[in-house]
């Protein structure tokens, strides 16, 4: 297929959504007050944002990030390999090293690089990368290097183990085993096993585990100190990857280890820190002041914790269907593409922001919206989503009562009526 008819596929579904009203991606804000934003001159309370601390409009991070950003300017000049390093980085890489409990961190410009980068540069064909299969993109993008790709079911060490020994048993096999998982799943929300992953290590002490813990960071652990220190297996986690994206408030990377000759070995090799420029002195400072609140104030992982189990718990009463975590990330499940697409241009409507996600994310017929809570968010914001969430949910049947009540209608329907039902609804 030519590369413009590749693409008119693409453009022709989202010409599709926006000329029917409903296409809810790219939004412009206008504004942000972080629980709040501007969008097209109408204010929506925030409920999608990975900002878990709202640390992105905190004033000491603010004048922290401006100052910086005065006294070494706008961009870093060049990449840290040449004339980009500063003093600021390396400060970082030191607090952040002894946040997660690790001996040495290296950074990179964003969570995506530090991935595509640091695994990029460490994998070869022989090795075999065994991965969560929900795993982010930035993940599997970093594995291209290897030829053994493999995947394990979603959270489910018992699946990984077998794997694994299916792996060494092989004759030939003299690469490294490489054990990925993310610490919490950026989509589902759902938290790592991470005991039982850690515990794969008595059984095969040879294999690596490398943890992506971009949304476990300032969530999870002692002052948010991340998904391995929740379980206590820090020592057991060989690589814990980052990214500022999200409870930072900013923007960049790091990965930690104890194995120092590894991270000497990325410095120098990560294409992604070698040929990219080095993180700008106000992003870098930023993350650096969200860690020192993080250490001096536990109370805002606290009440983190509390507005997550005060609306996971009401989602709940009201019969929605959501999963079974702790995670401030909790998704809830709509149905088709389309029912998502429209339920989230009302939720727009009624002054509130969150985002579909659609198949291919998801399985088909189950998209869901993305809902994520922040520990600024206020009483009275909860308060709003919570009525507007109970109301829509009754409009457009997701509850599980309804869905009780839709298959009953669907059984007596007949099956092959279903099938076309389901696939004429989905839009994608
Ligand atoms: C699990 C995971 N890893 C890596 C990344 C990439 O991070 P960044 O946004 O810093 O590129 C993300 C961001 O969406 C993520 O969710």
């Amino acid at each position: 297929m030519k590369l413009h008819e590749r693409c008119q596929k693409v453009s022709g579904i989202t010409r599709h959504l926006r000329e029917a009203g409903i296409y809810p991606y790219f939004r412009p804000i206008e504004r942000s007050w972080g629980t709040e934003v501007e969008v097209a001159g109408k204010r929506l309370v925030m409920i999608g944002s990975n900002d878990y601390l709202g640390l992105a409009h905190d004033a000491r991070v603010k004048e922290a990030a401006a100052q910086a950003l005065y006294r070494m300017g706008t961009g870093p000049g060049g990449s840290r390999f040449l004339s980009g390093n500063m003093v600021l980085h390396q400060q970082l890489e030191e607090r952040l090293a002894a946040f997660v409990g690790k001996k040495r961190a290296v950074l990179h410009v964003t969570g995506f690089s530090t991935n595509l980068g640091a695994l990029g540069c460490l994998l070869t064909p022989s090795d075999y990368v065994l991965c969560d299969r929900e795993n982010h993109a930035s993940i599997f993008a970093g594995t291209t290097s290897t030829r053994k790709l493999g995947t394990f079911a979603h959270n489910d060490a018992a699946s990984a183990a077998k794997k694994i020994a299916n792996e060494l048993g092989k004759p030939d096999f003299d690469g490294q085993v490489l054990l990925i998982t993310e610490g919490i799943f950026s989509m589902s929300g759902d938290v790592a096993c991470m005991d039982e992953l850690a515990a794969l290590k008595d059984q095969f002490p040879d294999i690596l585990i490398y943890l992506d813990d971009a949304h476990g960071l300032g969530v999870l652990g002692e002052n948010g100190r991340g998904t391995a220190n929740h379980f206590g297996i820090t020592d057991r986690a060989d690589f814990i990857m980052g990214t500022f994206s999200k409870a930072f408030a900013s923007i960049g990377g790091f990965i930690a280890s104890d194995h120092d000759d590894v991270l000497e070995y990325i410095q120098h090799q990560s294409r992604t820190q070698i040929f990219s420029a080095a993180l700008p002195a106000a992003s870098t400072v930023a993350a650096m002041t969200c860690i020192e609140i993080m250490e001096k104030e536990p109370e805002r992982v606290e009440r983190l914790r509390a507005v997550t189990s005060k609306m996971r718990n009401a989602y709940r009463e009201m019969g929605l269907r959501i999963t079974d975590s702790i995670s401030p990330i909790i998704p809830i499940t709509i149905g088709t593409d389309e029912k998502a697409f429209m339920f989230a241009r009302e939720l727009f409507e009624r002054g509130i922001f969150a985002l579909p996600a659609i198949y291919p994310a998801v399985p088909r017929g189950e998209a869901l919206i993305r809902t994520a809570c922040m520990s600024t968010h206020q009483d009275r914001q909860l308060d709003y989503v919570l009525e507007v969430m109970d109301d829509m949910a009754k409009k457009y049947r997701i509850r599980v009562q309804d869905q009780d009540e839709e298959s009953q209608g669907e059984d007596e329907a007949g099956a092959s009526n279903i099938a076309g039902a389901r696939s004429s609804q989905s839009l994608l």
